[in-house]
């Protein structure tokens, strides 16, 4: 059942507790979950109407999870404003929020985890070390609590949405899995909430990856070697700008596995960068046909 999108709605009910959950969940039928860390923006806005397009029901869930955050990462200073992401859902006709506090999704030590496996160790699992154990367990959690007949995650982040349809398979997860294409701004900079960190100047520099994976993609007939090189030389322009790149990877991958394809490959691919600009850390992707 679709429900109509223009007028702004009121406010969506919140759940802070498993009990608060379980009450709501009761009258939702159908439902869709949208998993979020908040500060929503235009990318979480597409995701709620690609939601609202599978279910009876949306709920979006916010937390930010420490669990998937390094020591040295961007934990404490992540943006939180729960009533602007409350105004956001209302706006997009969000039926339930879900907002645990972390003593309610970390109530001890959290001895079990959800292990990736390789694929959560390579690109994006090897330069941010237990970062997809922690985003499948507190996914795992979230499937637990909402119990949603339907997830739906973004594009944007190829390689997590691979690693949670993995989990979903293996550990027979019954909610099926939907994906919703990347968001750009109108400069073509995926949209992100990381975006906020950065100056005038990085953002200039930013928009290497998005040209970087638009050349890729332009380069795409002259298969796995020709893509990667025409990314690579708009990439190298960018590392010697005023606010310099620097590429943590630049990939095409199988978009299943995260392995990358050999050169003679033919089929889908997704062409994966990950670089860093001043303190930020941009992850950018676009999905190919070979
Ligand atoms: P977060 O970064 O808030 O992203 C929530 C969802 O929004 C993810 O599925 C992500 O891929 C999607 N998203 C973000 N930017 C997007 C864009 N520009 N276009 C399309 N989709 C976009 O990803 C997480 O949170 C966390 O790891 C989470 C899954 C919630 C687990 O903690």
């Amino acid at each position: 059942m679709n429900k109509s999108t223009t007028a702004p709605r009121s406010v969506p009910v919140v759940a802070r507790t498993p009990e608060e959950l379980t009450r709501l969940r009761a009258g939702l039928g159908r439902l869709a979950l949208v998993p979020t860390m908040g500060a929503l923006h235009d990318g979480h806005r597409r995701l709620i109407a690609t939601a609202r397009e599978h279910a009876d029901s949306v709920m979006v869930s916010v937390f930010v999870n420490p669990l998937q955050f390094g020591p040295n990462e961007d934990y404490d200073r992540y943006p939180r404003d729960l009533d602007a992401d409350l105004a956001a859902c209302a706006e997009e006709g969000v039926d339930a929020v879900f907002a645990p506090g972390v003593e309610m999704m970390y109530p001890g030590e959290q001895i079990v985890t959800v292990n990736s496996g390789q694929m959560g160790q390579v690109f994006e699992g090897e330069f941010r070390p237990g970062f997809f154990e922690g985003v499948l367990t507190v996914v795992g959690k979230l499937f637990n609590l909402v119990r949603p007949d339907i997830a739906v995650f973004g594009q944007k982040d190829a390689q997590q949405l691979a690693v949670v349809r993995r989990m979903v398979r293996d550990l027979c997860m019954p909610v099926t899995i939907v994906a919703s294409a990347t968001v750009r701004d109108q400069d073509g900079l995926a949209t992100s909430s990381r975006n906020a960190y950065l100056s005038a100047e990085e953002r200039e520099s930013a928009l290497a990856l998005s040209r970087a994976l638009l050349a890729g993609a332009d380069a795409s007939v002259t298969g796995p070697v020709g893509i990667l090189s025409a990314a690579r030389a708009v990439l190298d322009e960018a590392a010697v700008a005023e606010a310099p790149v620097v590429v943590d990877y630049l990939a095409l991958v199988d978009p299943q596995t995260f392995t990358e394809v050999p050169g003679d490959y033919r089929g889908d691919a997704v062409l994966a960068v990950a670089a860093r600009v001043g303190r930020t850390r941009l992850i950018d992707n676009v999905p190919l046909t070979l």
